[in-house]
């Protein structure tokens, strides 16, 4: 198995060091986009290119599962190549996301991931600080950074009680990263995973009170905020004049996230937004030209409408752009 260990080095990828330390001292984060297929990095690629922000491909267990490791880690490596041929080489990082066990972060560690997460929120503190630094040690032997999370998001990442957030006790985070060693940690504020951050009536505000305090605990350590799709409602309504049934859709404003990426956050996750407007440009193909049966047709449509919002994200939210 070591003979047949694929670094990320040799694939034209960076680990996530740099590019933290850059955004943290620069007030801006780094994009992290999740993908499973060729349209979403096409238009990831061009959308960082176009803005000259650095990137985070971001793959998750289930994508890794469904895009295949083998053919995923050849379209990372195109990526760099690809961002070459576009004229402006930005740096690219492969990595993890939701890592949930020892041997998967090894597994991706082992075939060419340039950073991993290990998602040890659902276990005991204890529990979470051993599992979190066994991966580290692996990690950090063949140069790949690591991200901890410490607090539990709502929604799908919470199972047990998914009305409620566990939010990021400010007092344990030195703790944390002290015994764990990691390079970067994923903190709850408020934030969920999906389409359905908040019920309507709600105030939609996340915890930037906590930030700060976690802030002020660990100055200069990079922050990660997951779950930050803004949920745009114009995706929303065209997806249901076309069929769609989304009801009650609400993300996390532009704003607060504009906000948070001024502080310690170095890494913004943003996937939900993506799938929709995917779903939005594909939906209004195929209802307005029935005719229509190359899938070209609308997922050319769907990859550029995906560029616009990945070019509007780095620009607007997250202030990537000419940072690469
Ligand atoms: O955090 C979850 C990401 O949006 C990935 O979702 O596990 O359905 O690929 P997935
Ligand atoms: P969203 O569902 O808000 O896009 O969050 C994505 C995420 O956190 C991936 O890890
Ligand atoms: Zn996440």
């Amino acid at each position: 198995m070591q003979n047949n260990r694929v670094s990320y080095k040799e694939l034209g990828l960076q680990n996530s060091r740099d590019m933290f330390s850059k955004a943290v001292n620069g007030g801006y984060a780094v994009p992290a986009y999740n993908f499973n297929n060729l349209e979403q990095l096409q238009a990831i690629v061009q959308a960082c290119v176009e803005t000259s922000s650095p990137v985070i491909l971001q793959v998750s267990k289930g994508a890794r599962n469904y895009a295949n490791q083998t053919l995923l880690r050849h379209l990372a490596r195109g990526a760099v190549e690809y961002a070459a041929e576009l004229g402006n080489p930005v740096p690219i990082v492969l990595h993890l996301d939701h890592g949930d066990s020892f041997e998967l972060c090894k597994d991706c560690i082992d075939t060419g991931f340039s950073s991993v997460m290990i998602d040890g929120s659902h276990l005991s503190y204890e529990e979470n600080v051993k599992l979190t630094r066994q991966v580290v040690e692996y990690a950090h032997m063949h140069d790949v950074t690591v991200e901890g999370e410490l607090g539990v998001l709502a929604g799908v990442e919470d199972e047990v009680a998914s009305e409620t957030h566990t939010y990021t006790q400010p007092e344990e985070v030195e703790d944390f990263v002290t015994k764990t060693g990691v390079d970067s940690l994923a903190i709850a504020i408020g934030t969920s995973h999906g389409a359905y951050k908040f019920k309507p009536g709600e105030d939609p505000k996340i915890r930037l009170d906590i930030l700060a305090e976690i802030e002020q605990r660990i100055p200069g350590f990079p922050i990660v905020l997951h779950g930050s799709s803004s949920v745009p409602q114009e995706l929303v309504r065209t997806i249901n004049e076309h069929g769609g049934k989304l009801k009650d859709a609400i993300g996390i404003g532009e704003d607060q996230l504009r906000e948070a990426a001024k502080s310690a956050v170095c890494k913004i996750n943003i996937d939900s937004d993506g799938r929709l407007a995917m779903t939005a440009a594909v939906r209004k193909v195929l209802d307005e030209k029935p005719e229509e049966f190359d899938p070209r047709k609308y997922l050319g449509p769907a990859r550029d409408a995906l560029k616009e919002l990945y070019m509007h994200k780095n620009i607007h939210v997250l202030g990537s752009n000419n940072k690469a």
